[in-house]
């Protein structure tokens, strides 16, 4: 497989707890539960958007052949959707960015490590990706501990850089597909 077989069947990944997967507007009722809450965007430099706030508007359009993810992250017990993740600016199909989030509800029960490391291990095994990266605010405990249990490099401190939507020193972190993804 690789990253072009994804441009129209996005991936449905399962791990022990969770299915991460496409959604679609059946999920917006799950979506509305926790996408407006402003804890969600802590470090984000912003609150909730206007789609965040109306999920159902993330499915008004039907979605545009890409080769990014953004997948959904529900509970195999319920199917309900708690959270989502992007593999997205993909560059040269060879290096991309993750991000990830999780409604406050979840947080804190292993859930960001298992989807994000399962997600990382997908992308090296079945498409032409060699590197993932992602931004962390030096506040944000969690998404620091989370990256490094799932075998990510702090690769640098940018100080006062552009993160989202605002100012702050962030961190960069990285993996390569010959790295060891065992948690630290
Ligand atoms: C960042 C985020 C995805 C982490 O997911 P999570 O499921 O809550 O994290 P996990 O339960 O997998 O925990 C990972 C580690 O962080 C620690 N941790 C979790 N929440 C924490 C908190 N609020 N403060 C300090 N440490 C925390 C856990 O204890 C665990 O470390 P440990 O195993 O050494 O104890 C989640 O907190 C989130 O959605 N935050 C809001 C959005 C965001 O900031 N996203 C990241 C930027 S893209």
């Amino acid at each position: 497989m690789a990253l072009k077989d994804y441009l129209y069947h996005k991936p449905t990944i399962l791990t022990e707890r969770l299915v991460i997967r496409p959604m679609s507007a059946s999920d917006a009722d799950a979506l509305r539960e926790w996408m407006p809450d402003p804890s969600v965007y802590t470090y984000w430099g912003k609150g909730p958007g206007r789609a965040e706030k109306h999920p159902e508007l993330l499915f008004e359009k039907e979605a545009a052949p890409a080769k990014s993810f953004h997948l959904g992250i529900a509970e195999k017990r319920t199917d309900k959707v708690v959270g989502d993740l992007w593999v997205y600016r993909i560059d040269h199909d060879r290096m991309a960015a993750a991000a990830i989030r999780l409604s406050k509800a979840v947080q804190g029960r292993g859930y960001g490590t298992e989807s994000l490391s399962a997600m990382t291990r997908f992308c090296f095994e079945n498409t032409e990706l060699k590197r993932l990266w992602a931004e962390a605010d030096v506040r944000n405990t969690a998404s620091i501990r989370m990256l490094e249990k799932c075998g990510y490099t702090r690769e640098g401190l940018i100080r006062q850089g552009r993160m989202v939507n605002t100012w702050c020193d962030y961190y960069i972190y990285g993996i390569l597909n010959s790295d060891s993804m065992n948690p630290r």
